[in-house]
């Protein structure tokens, strides 16, 4: 059984794109592997939240990730602030992480370009926190997208270089975790492109019905009346391929039908989409709004997240300690 680790920075909430990508990727995975899923709240002070933000957008991720199906009985779910195995690893090996190949990282020359008025120490170190978080349980598989692929090769070089260092082989090089079904890509509603977090053209797990047929009727089709069989443009195929996710055959089949025929009304297309989306999204609202409510059930799940990944990650620490040399006296 292979050890997985996957992290989440608590901003913003889940979209269906996340919903049918990851999320339900990562709630199918629990069942395959030895699994640590945290929330990156120390990642996150890199961007200076306020308080009260801080508190409420943890609470909402970890409401949302229950509520999709992560079972904090099978995986060690928990927030990185309550792990200080974390940053005493962290110390370790930001002294075998050179700044000239920080400051050369993507995501980091990325960020001076995004907040240029606050390019701290934190964000310059930031890949050895998320190699920090990885090694700590010695994770072997990470499901990662493509801009984290750069620091998972940190990660590894980080490991190889302590190992190395101290000619011993305890940590293992992590590996991109690839899901078993390939993840959905689901499309924006503002006519091209993926859903995203910060395009504004999602559809949030948290929306109301009536948020979900505002915005549904207000998505992008094409401009003219399509002629018989002719070839869809990418904002109708992106309404078509929503459909297929959160629809049945049969309503899929209908609509097909009526596009070939060239007799599409696709405002009666986006009725019966808005409708099934929320169909597949209340049933998961409610559990968030549940579960974000329930402080003495999300007390006990972090509680004891926190101690099963203080379990794992003092193992780890407790060697690392001996392997550099503190030893007791
Ligand atoms: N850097 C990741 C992101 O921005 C979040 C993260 C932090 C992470 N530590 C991690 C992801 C460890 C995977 C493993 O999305």
């Amino acid at each position: 059984m292979e050890t997985v680790l996957s992290g989440i920075r608590p901003t913003g909430n889940l979209h269906l794109g996340n919903y049918f990508g990851m999320v339900k990727n990562s709630v199918q995975m629990q069942y395959e592997n030895r699994c640590f899923f945290f929330i990156a709240d120390y990642h996150s002070l890199t961007t200076h939240p306020n308080p009260a933000d801080l508190h409420g957008n943890v609470r909402q991720i970890l409401a949302e990730y229950l509520a999709c199906g992560i079972d904090p009985e099978k995986t060690t779910l928990y927030l990185q602030s309550d792990v200080p195995e974390i940053p005493e690893l962290y110390l370790i090996l930001n002294m075998n992480a050179y700044v000239g190949e920080l400051e050369r990282t993507s995501s980091f020359k990325e960020k001076i370009r995004q907040q240029p008025d606050n390019v701290n120490a934190g964000l310059l170190t930031y890949p050895v926190l998320m190699a920090t978080d990885i090694l700590i349980h010695r994770a072997t598989r990470v499901p990662v997208g493509k801009d984290q692929v750069q620091h998972l090769e940190m990660t590894r070089n980080y490991a190889n270089r302590f190992n190395n260092m101290y000619k011993t082989d305890f940590f293992p090089e992590p590996q991109v975790y690839v899901f078993t079904k390939e993840a959905i890509k689901i499309p924006g509603l503002d006519g091209s492109g993926k859903m995203g977090k910060s395009e504004g053209n999602g559809i949030y797990l948290v929306d109301t019905d009536e948020q979900i047929r505002k915005k549904v009727m207000k998505a992008v089709t094409d401009s003219g009346a399509a002629g018989q069989n002719s070839e869809m443009p990418e904002p109708v195929k992106n309404l078509f391929t929503l459909m297929e996710v959160v629809s049945t055959p049969e309503t899929v089949q209908f609509f097909t039908e009526k596009y070939n025929e060239g007799g599409i009304r696709y405002g009666d297309m986006k009725k019966q989409l808005a409708e099934d989306i929320i169909l597949a999204v209340k049933p998961i609202r409610e559990r968030i709004n549940d579960i974000y409510s329930n402080t003495e059930f999300l007390h006990r799940v972090v509680t004891e997240g926190q101690q099963k990944a203080r379990e794992s990650a003092s193992k780890t620490l407790k060697e690392v300690r001996s392997i550099i040399g503190f030893k007791p006296f």
